[in-house]
């Protein structure tokens, strides 16, 4: 007999939560149960598309009896007292990334999770995908050698889509290093399978109209000997997607469209309206997603192979010539579906999850790291 799905519940119908939804529709073992964002606009198109309940307050869905586990994809600065309103009731977890905007809050989220005796999930980032995953049982497998090095880089619009003022501040969770660098970092560690153990960061805010760190690269040493570059660029110049086949971050096909963003920005006069209306349920499509999700050019250097994550899987790269792997495909939305996988994985087979609290608080400490390497020109030791 099939195990009964999980019922989910979804805090915030933003752009993470629209995503989450199309997901949990799509995946076989999750039933999506109701939703819940302070704005209407959503709400109605999300009762509209699936018939379910949208409640005004996150509060609502803690005080399901039928929903097990609940989503949360509201603003950062939300998730550690969201996710002690989940706990509270009981409730599983998904927090988006990043867990917390400091140590003291992720340290707190850690403690309810382990005091409610729930699961608690830290996603999605981009070290789900299917991709990533193939990437690391080939790594783990240790048929190409040694790991020595990954080297990721990304270049996207980040900086010029629309924003809220708290989105361009980094003290308040603006910026790569809380947006779009702990999904790197995600990845390295999935990959490197051992602990970060130092960090060197260069960041820097170049548009003083939008005075949050936009570009970056770091490197990150690993327990095992292996070590992580990471680089972002989110100015809206080149694009990485034209190096991976006109492939857009989620798996979609794109057309290239250089500097658009910050063309159309130009002519937005309310921004922070525009960022939370253009992202909402029912604003934004669900794409086909003809590849993979990815975030940018991956390669990890093996002491007998180069892994080069590619639009349907890796590209391996040694003496024999190029091998493509593909990674298995299934309907839905992957990346998100093996976040939903997981959560199915720990309630009904009892598979405690590789990014739990402990993971994503780790991942936070490499984030923090960066900031202050970057800030104080020095490594950065992590005990
Ligand atoms: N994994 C990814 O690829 C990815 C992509 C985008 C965003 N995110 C993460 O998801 C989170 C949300 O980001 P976003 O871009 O979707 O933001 P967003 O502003 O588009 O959406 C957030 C939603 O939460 C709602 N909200 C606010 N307070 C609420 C409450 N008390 N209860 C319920 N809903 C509430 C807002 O009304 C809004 O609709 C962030 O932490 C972000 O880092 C992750």
């Amino acid at each position: 007999m099939e195990p009964e799905k999980v019922r989910l519940g979804i805090a915030g119908l933003g752009m993470a939560g629209a995503v989450m939804v199309h997901a949990a529709r799509a995946h076989p073992a999750i039933a999506l149960v109701a939703a819940a964002d302070p704005h209407a606009a959503p709400r109605a198109a999300f009762t509209a598309d699936t018939g379910l309940a949208a409640h005004a307050d996150i509060a609502a869905l803690c005080d399901d009896p039928s929903i097990e586990a609940i989503y949360i994809a509201t603003p950062h600065q939300f998730h550690a007292a969201h996710v002690a309103l989940a706990a509270a009731a009981g409730k599983h977890v998904i927090v988006e990334k990043p867990i917390a905007l400091d140590l003291a809050d992720a340290a707190r989220i850690v403690e309810l999770a382990d005091q409610a005796g729930i699961t608690l999930i830290v996603g999605h980032t981009h070290g789900f995908d299917p991709g990533v995953r193939l990437m690391r049982r080939m790594i783990a497998s240790g048929a190409h050698g040694r790991l020595g090095l990954i080297a990721q880089w990304n270049y996207t619009n980040y900086l010029y889509r629309p924003r809220r003022p708290e989105e361009l501040d980094t003290a308040r969770g603006g910026g790569i290093v809380f947006n779009q660098m702990p999904h790197q970092i995600d990845v390295a560690r999935v990959l490197a399978a051992s602990p970060a153990r130092s960090v060197r960061a260069h960041l820097l805010a170049l548009d003083p109209a939008r005075p949050t760190e936009a570009l970056g690269s770091a490197m990150i040493f690993f327990d095992n000997g292996a070590a992580a570059t990471l680089t972002y660029s989110g100015h809206d110049q080149f694009d990485a997607d034209e190096l991976h086949g006109w492939v857009a971050e989620s798996g979609a096909l794109k057309s290239p469209a250089h500097g658009a963003a910050r063309r159309a920005l130009a002519s937005v006069t309310a921004e922070a309206t525009a960022r939370t209306e253009r992202f909402a349920y029912g604003a934004t499509a669900n794409p086909p997603r003809a590849h993979l999700p990815h975030f940018g050019m991956l390669i990890a250097t093996c002491a007998h192979a180069d892994l080069r994550a590619t639009p349907d899987g890796v590209a391996v790269y040694d003496a024999t010539g190029v091998t493509q792997h593909d990674a298995e495909r299934r309907p839905g939305v992957p990346g998100r579906a093996e976040v939903l996988d997981d959560l199915v994985a720990a309630l009904r087979q009892g598979v405690a999850p590789l990014q739990d609290a402990r993971w994503g608080m780790a991942t936070l400490r490499v984030a923090l790291a960066m900031l202050t390497s970057a800030r104080e020109r020095r490594e950065v030791v992590l005990d």
